[in-house]
């Protein structure tokens, strides 16, 4: 029934506004540094600020802590690396969504759309949003882990989805802005704090927290799979850029360049914030520290630094949750161009040409979320869901070489070693999640729904019918 490829090259169709060819038909105007701009201003969000501590609850050491997140960042890169040699051949709006259509056709294609729709866009506002609202209870002198603070974390995150939304239905003009001026202050704020730890934390506690590097208990593998989970919450996001690959400028050399120089830029973030942390607070410290950020801040230079840190991380988390608005609607645009879902989710407004169908869509499945779940629980539902996604798009990689015509600027280095392992790292992340009891549940019901696009498919746009 699926059709391995499609026919038609929808970036090489004419251009009628406003259908989904105006946003196919934007000018090329990112070079190479506003693309690696977007790549980190897509990543950097709430996960560096928020997840240390389960983390650290999962893998109770400090060698293990880092090594999850090498591991995470190594995960990304693999993936990076793959979709730079596929989307340097593709660089068409639609990013995953193409990649997934042409290696494994119209149902796998489906399925992504209908998740994204259903679990992964909502889950991701939800999990960027209460760490917005707990780091603004924070710096306004609440505790947001204590009652009656601990609800109002739900309530902010709901207003917040609310505004950024409202903010995106009126037309994404200043969104690109929004986008440059909160990455340069996530980046920046970010390093700030790395800075004054090194200098000020190493010094009073003489990297007593290193050691020893490997507690007794602080090491499973089962642990680890699903700490590895949280640290691929954070560092997701090296994907997005290939969704706007259709607006880089020269898009052979610098979507690829864009991939890898970004990707390595928040992993030595990262782990620089990582070992941060550490020189300040201990492990366990850390473990009962949910917005480490502030916590370690706090400590060297008092409530100046908390606000400091509250503002980097609102500005952070603002513009990630902007950034998700931004790119999610080419998504179903692009499956609504090519017949392969509901086409009132890619209407444009008349008045704004925003995609608000998709986008009250959206927010409104987000903030059912956020009132419901936690962060850890959003986060970690967001990454179940996606990366057999991202599996199915870095493995198009093995079809795709397989064609005549295929070109690319760039070659995965370490083909085939490179897509296999971040493969089978997407098959032990998800069996050991279903085998672990603590994660079993959750993780069947989000497959379960993305499951539930199946039937969906075949009653729907996947009818033979419709292709009669
Ligand atoms: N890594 C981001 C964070 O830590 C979340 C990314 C959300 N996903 C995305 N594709 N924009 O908050």
């Amino acid at each position: 029934m699926a059709a391995p490829t499609l026919p038609r090259d929808p970036a090489s169709r004419p251009s009628a506004a406003p259908t989904p060819e105006t946003i196919r038909g934007l000018p090329r105007r990112l070079g190479l540094w506003s693309a690696v701009a977007v790549l980190i201003g897509s990543t950097i969000g709430s996960g560096i600020f928020r997840s240390p501590a389960g983390i650290a609850d999962k893998l109770p050491g400090p060698l293990p802590m880092l090594a999850v997140w090498v591991t995470g960042g190594l995960f990304a890169l693999c993936g990076a690396l793959t979709l730079a040699e596929v989307a340097g051949a593709r660089p068409e709006t639609g990013g995953l969504y193409v990649f997934i259509r042409d290696g494994w056709g119209r149902l796998p294609a489906f399925l992504f759309g209908w998740s994204e729709l259903v679990v992964i866009r909502a889950a991701s506002l939800g999990a960027i949003s209460t760490t917005f609202a707990e780091y603004l209870l924070r710096v306004t002198g609440h505790d947001p882990a204590q009652a009656p603070y601990s609800d109002w974390v739900h309530y902010i995150a709901a207003v917040a989805i609310v505004l950024t939304s409202v903010f995106n239905y009126r037309g994404a003009r200043s969104g690109a802005v929004v986008q440059n001026v909160t990455t340069l202050a996530k980046y920046g704020g970010l390093l700030f704090i790395v800075l004054l730890a090194l200098a000020m934390g190493l010094p009073r506690t003489g990297g007593s927290h290193f050691t020893p590097a490997t507690p007794p208990g602080s090491f499973a593998v089962g642990a680890f799979g699903l700490a590895l989970v949280s640290a691929l919450w954070a560092f997701d996001g090296w994907a997005d850029l290939s969704f706007v690959a259709g607006e880089v400028k020269e898009p052979r050399r610098n979507v690829p360049r864009a991939l890898i120089i970004g990707t390595v830029a928040v992993i030595a973030i990262y782990l620089l914030a990582n070992v941060a942390y550490l020189s300040v607070m201990s492990v366990e410290e850390i473990r009962h520290s949910r917005l480490v950020a502030a916590d370690v801040a706090q400590r060297l230079i008092g409530p100046a630094g908390v606000a400091f840190v509250a503002v980097t991380v609102m500005l952070s988390t603002f513009g990630t949750l902007n950034g998700t608005l931004l790119t999610a609607p080419r998504i179903f645009f692009a499956l609504a161009e090519d017949g392969l879902f509901f086409k009132p989710v890619a209407r444009v407004h008349h008045r704004y040409e925003s995609p608000y169908v998709a986008i009250m869509l959206t927010a409104a499945l987000g903030v059912a979320f956020v009132m419901l779940r936690t962060f850890e629980q959003l986060a970690d539902q967001f990454v179940t869901a996606i990366v057999p996604f991202y599996a199915l798009a870095v493995a198009s990689v093995f079809t795709l070489r397989k064609r005549a015509d295929w070109s690319p600027p760039f070659r995965t280095p370490g083909y085939p070693v490179v897509p296999a392992l971040f493969v089978l790292a997407t098959l032990y992340l998800l069996g050991n999640a279903i085998l672990d009891p603590s994660s079993r549940w959750a993780t069947l019901a989000t497959l379960g729904i993305v499951a539930a696009g199946i039937p969906v498919y075949y009653l729907t746009v996947g009818r033979p019918a419709r292709r009669g």
